[in-house]
């Protein structure tokens, strides 16, 4: 167990779930001794994506997008954690991507979504488009961790037992890590 696999919240809005939902991820791998780095797309300060060229071609030469592409380059594997909204991934996660290209290729890559509806497997679905474009390295299974109103604390609004949500999936997620651990 020596990959540096990092961790990508996606979903950045106010209010957001993802960051719990993260942590309980990260506490899942750590227990089964997987150092996962989470990088938070809140903390990477990308505006929206507004590049006259494509990465593809040329690439985007600001601080932040150097800095975006040197996390993603310095890493083994990658675990997306997306949100699904309406129907697909959040906007700041499709942004960040388009930053990169060749950052991409070869990337050892696991998909975890959240969400209402099929535990967020549509926005799964695009982002596999999306990624498989970029020529990542798409390892299985993906993971869709499933809410309901049950998920939430009525008071607080946020996620009240993680685990009791959640831990059904707890084995697909190890075994998405042994995937890009073996990849
Ligand atoms: C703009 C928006 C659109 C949404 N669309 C969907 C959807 O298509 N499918 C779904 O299961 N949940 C949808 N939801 C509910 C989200 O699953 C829920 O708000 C979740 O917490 C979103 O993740 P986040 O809080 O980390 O952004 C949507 C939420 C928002 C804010």
């Amino acid at each position: 167990m020596v990959k540096n696999i990092k961790l990508i919240v996606g979903s950045t809005r106010n209010g957001r779930k993802a960051r719990m939902v993260a942590e309980w991820l990260q506490k899942q791998a750590k227990d089964e001794n997987y150092d996962l780095e989470i990088i938070d797309l809140r903390d990477m300060n990308l505006p929206l994506f507004d590049s006259a060229v494509s990465p593809a071609y040329m690439d985007v030469d600001t601080p932040e997008a150097k800095n975006w592409s040197k996390v993603i380059t310095d890493s083994d594997g990658l675990v997306f954690l997306t949100a699904e909204h309406n129907r697909s991934i959040p906007a700041s996660l499709k942004s960040a991507i388009d930053y990169l290209f060749k950052e991409w290729e070869g990337k050892p890559t696991a998909i975890v979504s959240y969400g209402f509806i099929d535990g967020g497997a549509s926005a799964t679905n695009h982002l596999k488009d999306i990624l498989n474009w970029c020529k990542v390295n798409l390892v299985e299974p993906n993971v869709a961790l499933p809410f309901t109103q049950d998920t939430f604390d009525s008071n607080s609004g946020e996620i009240a037992d993680a685990d009791k949500s959640f831990s059904e999936h707890r084995e697909d997620f190890i075994k998405s890590l042994e995937a890009i651990e073996n990849a």
